[in-house]
């Protein structure tokens, strides 16, 4: 196996007085492997945007170290810098420049230059639906379309990692379906992608490899998969039929369900429970009357989340 991309050990970064700190990282270790799509996920004030801002040398850690492609952040900013692009949050992109200019600026900082690089720039303009407003100054636009033009300018040079920092925000659905799919096809040809987001179905269909953490610690780590798998063998049942038989209560009853809901003819169980278990009840359901639809879902990264990332409310 190749080396990561980025390996992080012991992270540490801590804001506020020296009476009442406040950990926004707090000891956080993990590697991205060379041509994955990585998700940074947890809830607002985790400490995504700050571990984000250190690995592209926007911010010094507190602890630990932080290497990208074997550069490390502190010691070699600069290295690190010439081999990532950045979107970060709260980053605006040049708002005096038009945004055709910004493209190509961006892509001749990065040693980009001559017709191929005005001619991708239409490309990205295109892809990203911001060719109408390629000669108005970004200051002029709405806060969603800079932050259209400030996600194309990754589009616009050949760095070996990107990182985005809730890089939906401002995109409407059909717009994000498209990126989507770019940052795939990125990803296919061997770009490494890390990006943070709060939109699970975003991860969910996005993500290789997903880091949940929050109070700035690690919660949990893996594929989409694994982590469904984490927290148990969830299954939603649906089952509507000609007529609800009487036998339903007792049968069900027997499978421990965590809910059941009928209504009319449809009834919606939740179980916590291996698949073949999950079958024989449907099964053992069918023999007591006539189904006529059937659907069975597994957890969403949603319960995922929702499940590991949920904790009494802690007074600051
Ligand atoms: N410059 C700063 N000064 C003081 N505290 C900060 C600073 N930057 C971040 N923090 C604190 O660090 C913690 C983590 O913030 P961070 O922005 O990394 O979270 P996040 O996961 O990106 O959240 P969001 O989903 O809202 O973007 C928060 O408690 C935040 O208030
Ligand atoms: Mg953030």
């Amino acid at each position: 196996m190749s080396t990561p991309a980025i390996v992080v050990k012991n992270l540490v970064k801590t804001f506020g007085s020296r009476h009442r700190p406040i950990r926004a990282v707090d000891d956080l270790s993990f590697s991205v492997q060379r041509g994955s799509i990585f998700g940074l996920l947890g809830p607002n004030g985790a400490g995504k945007t700050t571990t984000l801002r250190i690995m592209t040398t926007l911010a010094r850690p507190g602890g630990g170290t932080v290497e990208v492609l074997g550069y490390d952040v502190v010691k070699a900013p600069l290295e690190v810098r010439r081999r990532i692009g950045v979107v970060i949050q709260e980053q605006a992109a040049d708002l005096l420049l038009n945004v055709r200019d910004n493209l190509l600026t961006f892509a001749r900082f990065h040693g980009g230059a001559g017709p191929p690089v005005r001619n991708r720039a239409e490309r990205v303009m295109t892809q990203f639906r911001i060719e109408d407003v390629a000669d108005r100054k970004v200051q002029d636009l709405s806060g969603g379309i800079r932050r259209r033009v400030q996600v194309a300018k990754m589009f616009m040079i050949d760095v070996p990692i990107i990182f985005l920092d809730e890089f939906s925000s401002g995109m409407d659905a059909i717009l994000k379906r498209s990126v989507m799919a770019m940052l795939r096809a990125e990803a296919a040809a061997g770009r490494t992608i890390v990006l943070t987001t709060q939109i699970l179905s975003e991860a969910e269909e996005l993500c290789d490899d997903i880091l949940i953490i929050n109070n700035g610690r690690r919660v949990a780590r893996g594929s989409v998969q694994a982590l469904k798998e984490l927290v148990g063998r969830l299954h939603e049942v649906t089952i509507t039929f000609d007529r609800i038989p009487q036998e339903l209560a007792t049968i069900v009853a027997g499978y421990g369900p965590e809910r059941v809901v009928v209504q009319h003819n449809t009834v919606q169980l939740q179980l916590r429970d291996e698949e073949p278990r999950v079958l024989e009840l449907v099964s053992a359901l069918g023999r007591h009357g006539r189904i006529q639809r059937l659907e069975i879902t597994g957890a969403s990264l949603e319960d995922v989340f929702v499940q590991l990332t949920q904790q009494p409310e802690v007074p600051r």
